[in-house]
């Protein structure tokens, strides 16, 4: 029987009501690339340096431009499409949950910012969790928890190293170890300070009276994706101990299962007797969390985790029904697809694969590092057969011709392409994408 009235649509229609209202994109029809980037060009501030690319839709692993050129999508918009495009899982929790209800505001109780909060709570350990949207709302609340913390003996200063990246406020660029970042936004907000990175001498002797807590990523993204050490954690735990100063991880990027593990520490400090017991005072989270629904959120460990009461913080999106039901569904099906250990197999095979590329074109891939699905391939200096674009990095230069060989990866710093499949990316596509990489180095080592 088909949909005579609107009133029966739901109940009787075939294919199936979810099919309905999310239907698959429509066929390409036109070629609007340059009108689209008229748009941008008139009405959208310019702070984004944009790839020559007008997407049109995805699925799985991988996206469509409005020409219908597909792309390997290996950069999975920096980390945050973790199912992939257009999972229907994630159709389905939108849809279901926007009947429902969307949005309540934080003066109320909601079932699923509960669940998920003990979800995230059961992840990492005894502690409670806030919820905002974004990865530097995420760290901007661990910011305000340390002047909490801090605030009767009068300290605020919070240590964090060179080559970090912590979001884009201005609390954000001041956390951000690089100069780049804060350049023209002149003064900076006081209290951060940066150190090297994987240096705990370093940031033992930059400790002041002044100082209140360390905050740094387990696997440094923007700043070319480098690990931290498993002896450089343990020794910031044991140096925060020692001087009452509460040790944060931005968990932002190499967090949610990326690395193989939950969070980037855990996979890092694997194995080791001491690390089964690390923990962390604060961790930021976004990106991966809602596999593109923005959410973002910081756990923070129990004996601080009342610090922040009543009146003190908040966000009006934060942990809305909508976004909580969408990361809830996000979560159980890494869990049921066990997407943590695909991340890890497939992910270091990746890497062993790109180290044999390296090995193998030494004059274009100097070498290649990180873990589980955070992956970073540097090129070597001075690739002379790269073409010249002016002004543009060597590693964006490499990212245009992988393009124009239908395959994201994504620029960090201008030595090195990141890797940042979605977390179900399969072993096939892994290997799609190495022989397109290969094709075009090959190419560039003639
Ligand atoms: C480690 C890290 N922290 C914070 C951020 C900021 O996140 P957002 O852009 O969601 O504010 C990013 C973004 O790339 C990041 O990589």
């Amino acid at each position: 029987m088909g949909c005579r009235r609107k009133a029966d649509f739901r109940a009787s229609c075939d294919p199936p009501f979810m099919k309905e209202i999310a239907p698959s994109p429509p066929p390409i029809v036109r070629n609007d690339a340059r009108a689209v980037q008229a748009l941008f060009q008139q009405n959208v501030v310019p702070s984004y340096g944009r790839f020559d690319i007008v997407l049109s839709h995805g699925a799985g692993s991988y996206l469509y431009d409005i020409t219908g050129k597909r792309y390997l999508d290996l950069g999975s918009g920096i980390a945050v499409s973790s199912l992939g495009h257009a999972h229907p899982a994630i159709t389905e929790a939108l849809v279901e949950q926007s009947r429902k209800l969307i949005h309540t505001s934080n003066f109320y109780y909601h079932e699923s910012q509960g669940r998920l909060a003990q979800a995230i709570v059961s992840l990492v350990g005894p502690g409670k969790c806030f919820f905002g949207n974004s990865g530097v709302e995420a760290n901007e609340g661990l910011f305000k928890l340390a002047r909490k913390f801090g605030h009767d003996d009068g300290r605020f200063e919070i240590l964090t190293t060179i080559n970090s990246f912590h979001g884009r406020t201005l609390a954000g660029i001041a956390a951000t170890g690089q100069e780049k970042i804060k350049k023209g936004f002149e003064p900076i907000m006081q209290g951060f300070r940066h150190v090297p990175y994987n240096d705990l001498e370093s940031m033992r002797a930059a400790i002041s009276p002044a100082t209140v807590a360390i905050m740094v990523e387990g696997i440094q993204g923007e700043g070319g994706v480098t690990p931290a050490t498993p002896e450089y954690l343990l020794g910031l735990r044991q140096l925060c101990d020692e001087k009452n100063l509460l040790l944060f991880m931005d968990g932002v990027q190499c967090g949610y299962f990326r690395s193989g593990r939950f969070q980037s520490f855990q996979r890092i400090l694997q194995g080791l007797p001491a690390g089964e017991k690390f923990l962390p005072d604060g961790i930021s989270m976004a990106k991966s969390l809602g596999g593109g629904f923005p959410i973002g959120a910081f756990w923070v460990r129990a004996p601080y985790a009342d610090l922040l009461s009543a009146g003190t913080h908040g966000t009006t999106y934060g942990g809305s029904p909508l976004g909580c039901a969408v990361a809830l569904k996000v979560l159980e099906v890494v869990r049921q697809e066990k997407l943590e250990d695909n991340a890890r197999r497939v992910g270091d095979l990746l890497k062993l694969r790109l180290q044999e590329l390296a090995k193998k074109y030494p004059g274009i891939i100097r070498n290649a590092r990180g873990l589980g699905f955070m992956l970073g391939m540097e090129l070597s200096p001075d690739i002379p057969t790269l073409p010249v674009e002016s002004n543009k990095t060597q590693a964006v230069r490499f990212a245009n011709l992988l393009h124009s060989a239908g395959l994201l990866m994504i620029p960090a710093g201008t030595q090195v392409l990141r890797l940042l499949p979605p977390l179900n990316l399969r072993q096939s596509e892994a290997e799609e994408g190495l022989k397109i990489l290969e094709a075009v180095v090959a190419r560039l080592a003639r």
